[in-house]
């Protein structure tokens, strides 16, 4: 199944089944973000707004993108606020937003679908002001490497979604090699499970302010 498809799926319970990935993703946004000054944001795959009802309280524009309509519906219905503008689109294909617009990306828990990091690190430079920030909370790699992947539950037994391993260094060297240094890195583990492997990792970049000809 597509990958959009299975979000439309999966909408209905996105927010109310239990989710570690995306409980852990609330708490390590918020406490990432709290820390950033921020007014104009693009979300990427925004899903249901989990994380627009955040970023309201301190930005005064928000653009979320996602490609699953249903998702998005429940976005809307979440979040009716004339700063904040829903609209369907496949982050894979050229983003229409206006160049040095954002003063904040995040990405949360999508990479995984996408293959190609580069065209989003290299669309993510080109909407971004200088100096902006670019948070991504994804799966972590090592978490990918012993099989866990984005899965929900249907009556017809579990449904597996298709997506990509993406290794620490990928993200590192794809970002650097877009115009972005390293600002933070975080792993983020489950409370009962401090040592061992961590379920998410965060990563905050900031568009470089020099040599930005990508
Ligand atoms: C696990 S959900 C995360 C939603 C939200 N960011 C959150 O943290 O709750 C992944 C979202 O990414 C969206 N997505 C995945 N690939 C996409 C693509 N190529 N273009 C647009 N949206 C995409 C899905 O539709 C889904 O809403």
């Amino acid at each position: 199944m597509k990958v959009e498809n299975a979000y439309n799926i999966w909408a209905d319970q996105y927010d109310t089944n239990s989710n570690k990935t995306r409980d852990l993703d609330t708490k390590s946004t918020i406490e990432t973000l709290s820390k950033l000054e921020f007014s104009s944001v693009i979300e990427l795959g925004c899903g249901t707004g989990k994380n627009t009802i955040f970023l309201i309280k301190k930005a005064e524009k928000i653009i979320g993108l996602d490609f699953s309509q249903e998702m998005l519906n429940k976005a809307k219905l979440k979040i009716n606020d004339k700063r904040v503008k829903f609209r369907k689109a496949d982050l894979t294909t050229e983003w229409k937003i206006d160049n040095d617009s954002a003063d904040l990306i995040t990405c949360n828990l999508v990479l995984e679908h996408i293959e190609d990091l580069d065209f989003i690190f290299y669309q993510a430079n080109k909407k971004l002001k200088n100096g902006g920030a670019f948070f991504i909370s994804e799966l972590h790699p090592f978490k990918q490497y012993s099989g866990s992947k984005a899965k929900f539950e249907t009556e017809n037994g579990t449904q597996e979604l298709e997506t990509y391993v993406h290794h620490i260094s990928e993200y590192l060297n794809v970002a650097s090699e877009n115009g972005f240094e390293l600002v933070e890195l975080k792993e983020w583990f489950d409370e009962e499970n401090q040592i061992g492997i961590p379920r998410l990792i965060g990563i905050v970049f900031r568009k470089s302010t020099v040599g930005n000809n990508v």
